[in-house]
């Protein structure tokens, strides 16, 4: 596995972590996570809202080299509600301290400076060690960032992949230059990589692997790792996608390869995929929030 430095921290996180949204099924996905873990994928990856923060407490028992990143969901913005949410996705994860605690998006009908009030008192309590956020763009990561006293966001996790590069354009140079780490949410957009319906850009890829011995989606993953700020969080629970995939990291393409997929890559920019989550997440953030608060309280 390959590491990469987190956010402005001394801290090295594995470039190539575990997403786990949809990860629901106690038997095969916990052997799959274990799998994945021991194959260098140390970076795992929940949020409260997928409801498995306690299959992913089981599924890490026993490794001391995990680093493990949950969300909070928006409907818990205000500040008690952050607290308690905090202490329940620590007691579901059977841990004393979440490695990396971020917002899952953001939420408009809540001031930002009464979350990170809350994330702050977190951090300095040790029940959190960094904080992050999630499809947040360039200004409301600022306000976010303002509104802390003594505390830098180490990372943004964005909806990234060789289809779907709206980050391209409007937060990764901002990453860059401000020492943020990129977590790639959606590597493979979704599945779509591997609905055969992008193939003629799939077997360019497949063509390139093929001198490194790896595979297209290995590739796919090796082209976003490639940056240095980014890492990437593939779900994978076939612990042979799981494994290929921790096998995307630790080799390099050379930089003729990445220039030729790049210039692929301007050829279909005329009809790339577009994140399906960011405008839902722009248009509804605040009525999406409320609507989940609505929910849960019936509940
Ligand atoms: N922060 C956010 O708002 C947000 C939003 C969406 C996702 N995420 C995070 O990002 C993670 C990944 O995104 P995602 O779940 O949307 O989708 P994804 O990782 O882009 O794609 C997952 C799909 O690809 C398949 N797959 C994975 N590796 C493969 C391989 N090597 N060969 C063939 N097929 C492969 C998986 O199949 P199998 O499962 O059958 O192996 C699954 O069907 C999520 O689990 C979640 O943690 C975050």
């Amino acid at each position: 596995m390959e590491y990469k430095q987190l956010g402005n921290t001394d801290e090295k996180v594995a470039a190539i972590g575990i997403g786990t949204w949809h990860m629901l099924d106690e038997k095969r996905d916990i052997a799959t996570i274990r799998v994945s873990i021991e194959h260098g994928t140390t970076f795992v990856d929940t949020a409260e809202i997928y409801g498995n923060e306690e299959l992913v407490g089981k599924a890490i028992k026993g490794f001391s080299n995990v680093f493990l990143a949950t969300k909070v969901s928006p409907h818990n913005f205000h500040y008690d509600d952050v607290i308690k949410a905090c202490d329940s996705s620590l007691r579901r994860l059977g841990v004393k301290q979440i490695d990396l605690y971020q917002l899952h998006w953001p939420n408009t009908a809540i001031p930002i400076s009464e979350t990170m009030r809350a994330m702050e008192k977190l951090k300095n309590e040790g029940k959190i060690r960094h904080i992050g956020v999630s499809n947040f763009d360039v200004k409301e990561f600022e306000e976010a960032q303002a509104a802390l006293k003594n505390s830098d966001i180490v990372s943004n996790q964005v909806e990234y992949s060789i289809l779907v590069r709206d980050v391209e354009a409007d937060f990764l140079d901002y990453a860059k230059k401000n020492k943020i780490t990129i977590i790639a949410y959606s590597p493979f957009a979704r599945g779509a990589f591997f609905s055969g319906k992008y193939n003629a850009f799939v077997n360019v890829l497949a063509d390139i692997g093929k001198k490194h011995e790896k595979s297209a989606a290995q590739v796919a993953l090796n082209w976003l790792i490639a940056k240095n700020n980014v890492i990437a969080i593939p779900k994978a629970s076939d612990p042979k996608h799981a494994i290929e995939n921790a096998e995307a990291a630790g080799w390099k393409l050379t930089q003729d390869e990445i220039s030729l997929i790049n210039d692929f890559l301007s050829d279909i920019k005329k009809r790339p995929m577009t994140s399906v989550f960011k405008p839902i997440i722009k248009r509804h953030s605040g009525f999406l929030s409320k609507q989940l608060h609505r929910i849960r309280k019936l509940k």
